[in-house]
């Protein structure tokens, strides 16, 4: 009996090293590029059309933000104390007649339909097209790691249970317990959280959809860790929704959860710890959604294709405190160290923007508008012509004159336009119907003059 124990285990441990690719040399894929095991090559062209035709030629907008909550939303699927649930096994797809429909995954139907055609398409199971999906997603955003894929999840066998996705009006107690039943620490569940600085959110005030959770949503920087710890102080919508506390920028939405993950006495000094520090925020983010997305798989039975992955370029900008802000808006968490020192971004201070808010004349001349909250608005736009906005399945917000015209002013009259380098804006149609707009000076602003930033703008 024991030496048929020995025997099994010896074979396992075969298959393990050819699948992880230990016993393969490095291959020249049909396709022309080169990976650390010939079992990865069919993810090259699954790559080539998820670049082209999911996000957009390689952006790090809506479908990527919306790839990466699916790779959680399906991962975090598995509860030893409910008794199921497959974790990261592609259920939240699979099944999607059940799981798309529990009330933590609202809007989550959006990109479950985006992302099905190309399973269909692929010959790739669900479970690993999500956690690859994200992972090539996420590598479109300047400042993130390029995260580790493992090839290898079977299909689902059913739905996970209701309940598992964690609720922004849930409290720290359940978040971190809910977390510590799939192994996360509560430094793991802070780290995991960096995901919000790609993010934005759809249905927590469904009057501003497509409100972001910090000022640089297309910046896999650390932005979210200083504006979730500075004071809140405004709605950027209606306020009074489930789940939403004050968040201290207009156009920027705070997450009841984020909020009081940067004040709670378990987590207030790992969430500060990454507020100016990119690289610690990188690997950890890295190892936490390594281990996310083998939620309920076995690694010794996967393949390793993180070479498949795009390599990320490089962060935008510094650590900075938004237009305005200083270190005593900061709220001080952390009973054993102090926040990081940060300065000011040196835009328009909050009293010229709502000084400009009240002035009269036409610094703006032309506006654009997206439902996603990205720069929308530019000051001085006959230095870079925009064509005309229009409606698209990712500009769910649609204002267009009459109905929606630009702001009379935004600018004190006697702004220098030359000077003036960028507003970062957004522009929603409140239930009224009227255009609320709301504009952020940016001083270094990432997206420049870039056509791809022009794209993002979802012309
Ligand atoms: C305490 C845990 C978490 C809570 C309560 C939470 C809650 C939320 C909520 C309410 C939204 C907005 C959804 C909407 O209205 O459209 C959101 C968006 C998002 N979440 Fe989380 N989340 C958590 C953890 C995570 C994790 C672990 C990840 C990734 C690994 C993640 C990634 C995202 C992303 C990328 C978005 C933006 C989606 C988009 O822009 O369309 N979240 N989250």
């Amino acid at each position: 009996m024991a030496l048929k124990h020995l025997s099994t285990a010896l074979l396992a441990l075969a298959a393990a090293r050819v699948a992880s690719g230990a016993v393969t040399k490095r291959v020249t894929c049909p396709t022309g590029q080169t990976t650390a095991n010939a079992a990865c090559c069919v993810l090259f062209p699954i790559l080539d059309d998820i670049q082209a035709n999911l996000f957009d030629g390689g952006e790090c907008g809506e479908e990527t933000h919306e790839s990466l909550r699916l790779t959680f939303h399906d991962a975090i699927g598995l509860s030893p104390s409910k008794g199921s649930g497959g974790g990261a096994d592609g259920s939240i797809i699979t099944f999607g007649e059940t799981e798309v429909n529990f009330p933590a995954n609202l809007g989550i139907d959006d990109i479950v339909d985006a992302q099905s055609p190309f399973i269909a398409k692929h010959n790739i199971s669900a479970g690993d097209f999500i956690q690859f999906a994200g992972a090539v997603g996420v590598s479109n955003c300047p400042g993130a790691p390029r995260l580790e894929f493992m090839l290898g999840r079977p299909d689902a066998t059913g739905p996970s249970p209701i309940g598992l996705v964690p609720e922004p009006f849930d409290t720290i107690t359940d978040v971190l317990e809910r977390f510590a039943e799939v192994g996360f620490s509560p430094e793991e569940v802070v780290a995991i959280l960096a995901s919000h600085t790609i993010a934005a959110a759809d249905h927590v005030d469904p009057t501003i959809p497509g409100t972001p959770f910090d000022s640089t949503p297309g910046i896999f920087d650390t932005q979210l860790f200083i504006e979730v710890q500075l004071r809140g102080t405004l709605f950027p919508g209606t306020g009074g929704n489930a789940g939403e506390t004050e968040s201290s920028l207009e156009g920027v939405i705070r997450l009841n959860t984020d909020q009081s993950l940067a004040r709670d006495s378990r987590t207030a000094c790992a969430w500060q710890s990454f507020a100016n520090n990119q690289a610690k925020m990188q690997s950890e983010f890295r190892a936490a959604m390594s281990k996310l997305a083998l939620i309920g798989q076995d690694r010794a039975k996967m393949v390793d294709c993180s070479d498949v992955i795009p390599v990320p370029k490089p962060v935008v900008g510094t650590p900075h405190l938004p237009a305005g802000a200083s270190m005593a808006d900061i709220e001080q968490a952390c009973a054993t160290a102090s926040f990081p020192t940060l300065t000011a971004d040196p835009g328009l201070s909050k009293a010229s923007e709502r000084e400009g808010l009240s002035a009269s004349g036409s610094a703006i001349s032309s506006v654009v508008v997206t439902g996603r909250s990205r720069p929308s608005l530019l000051a001085g736009a006959s230095r870079f012509p925009l064509p005309e906005p229009r409606t698209s399945r990712r500009c769910r917000v649609a204002c267009r004159p009459p109905r929606c015209r630009p702001p009379p002013a935004l600018l004190p009259p006697t702004t220098d336009l030359s000077s003036l380098r960028f507003l970062w804006a957004s522009a929603t149609v409140s239930r009224t119907g009227v255009c609320v707009f709301a504009a952020l000076p940016l001083a270094a602003p990432p997206f420049a003059t870039s056509r791809r930033h022009h794209h993002s703008l979802c012309f």
